[in-house]
């Protein structure tokens, strides 16, 4: 489509998007995280966002998961606060005010990795648009709730930061459309939805595109095959609300999460190939990639 710039990520761009540390900062300076994951059979899904955002140097993290999950959450990442809210197997309406009173001071929020299609959750992510007011990332259920009343995005336009990364299968269910219909139409519809949503559209797939609301987009050329297994995603999204937490702008934010997941994947595959890694070891490489960087 005509208007729509585009580049590819290279090094150099991602380099000046890695926050800047500095020798007095502080777990408070670097930022707490909210992340609202997690139900009964997918508490994995929380732990590894949980390892995406701990590994992406996230300051404080917090989270929120359905009371009959919350102690196995707790016992997978030590370094995380776990707060058991409203819900025995998927959180429910009432985990609201869970929600709410964590986000004080919290720098970035995710929602939606291994969540559950609990319709009952619609009115918490309506809460969460309405009223939070830091920086917010939607991933894989949350966005699969939202694809059941679209109308919700428009909530957020304008106030706060609003990040989506659906994979081609999620982002078909927002467009109401087939997923052939995106996979043919990648480019356009990921900038059109940037635009209509104003919310920055991580597109997942061998080559994510980071949509812009300003009609720019961006390619990522790192990652390999071997992010092709469950969970990979999920470490993406906790890897975007640190780079959140730590002050950096949505876009850059969703740009260098993508860019580093996909590096810490082609480290791995100097070893392994492009199969048999985990979605912990793609977390576990993210700082020695980003060092590499610096
Ligand atoms: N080349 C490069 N990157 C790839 C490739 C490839 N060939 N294949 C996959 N990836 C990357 C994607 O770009 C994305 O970052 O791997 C990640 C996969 O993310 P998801 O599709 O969200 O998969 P994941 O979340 O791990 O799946 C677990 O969550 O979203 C739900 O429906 C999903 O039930 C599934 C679950
Ligand atoms: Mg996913």
């Amino acid at each position: 489509e005509e208007g729509i710039s585009t580049f590819v990520l290279m090094d150099d761009d991602v380099r000046d998007m890695i926050p800047i540390r500095h020798l007095k900062g502080h777990k408070g300076t670097h930022g707490k995280g909210i992340l609202v994951a997690g139900s009964k059979g997918m508490s994995g899904a929380s732990v590894l966002a949980g390892k995406g955002a701990l590994r992406s140097g996230i300051g404080l993290l917090q989270i929120v998961a359905p009371q009959g999950i919350a102690k196995e959450v707790d016992a997978s990442i030590t370094e995380a606060t776990v707060w058991s809210a409203p819900g025995e197997d998927f959180l429910n309406e009432e985990a609201w005010h869970v929600v709410l009173k964590q986000s004080e001071k919290a720098k970035a929020l995710a929602a939606g990795p291994g969540l559950g299609e609990n319709i009952e959750f619609i009115s918490v992510l309506e809460e969460i648009l309405k009223n939070i007011s830091c920086p917010i990332v939607l991933d894989a259920d949350a966005l699969n709730l939202i694809a059941l009343e679209p109308g919700l995005l428009s909530l957020r336009n304008g106030r706060g930061g609003l990040l989506l990364t659906p994979h081609p299968g999620e982002m078909a269910r927002l467009c109401q459309c087939s997923v052939e219909d995106i996979e043919r139409n990648r480019l356009d519809i990921a900038v059109a939805k940037a635009v209509e949503w104003e919310a920055v559209v991580v597109l997942k797939g061998s080559v994510t595109i980071i949509a812009s609301p300003d009609g720019r987009a961006f390619f990522n050329p790192t990652g390999n095959p071997g992010l092709g297994a469950g969970g990979t995603g999920d470490v993406l999204t906790g890897s975007i609300l640190a780079w959140l937490a730590q002050g950096v702008s949505p876009l850059e934010a969703a740009c260098l999460g993508v860019y580093l997941h996909g590096k810490a994947a082609d480290e791995l595959a100097k070893e392994f190939g492009w199969s048999g890694f985990t979605a912990s070891e793609v977390a576990d490489q993210i700082p020695k990639v980003r060092r590499a960087l610096e």
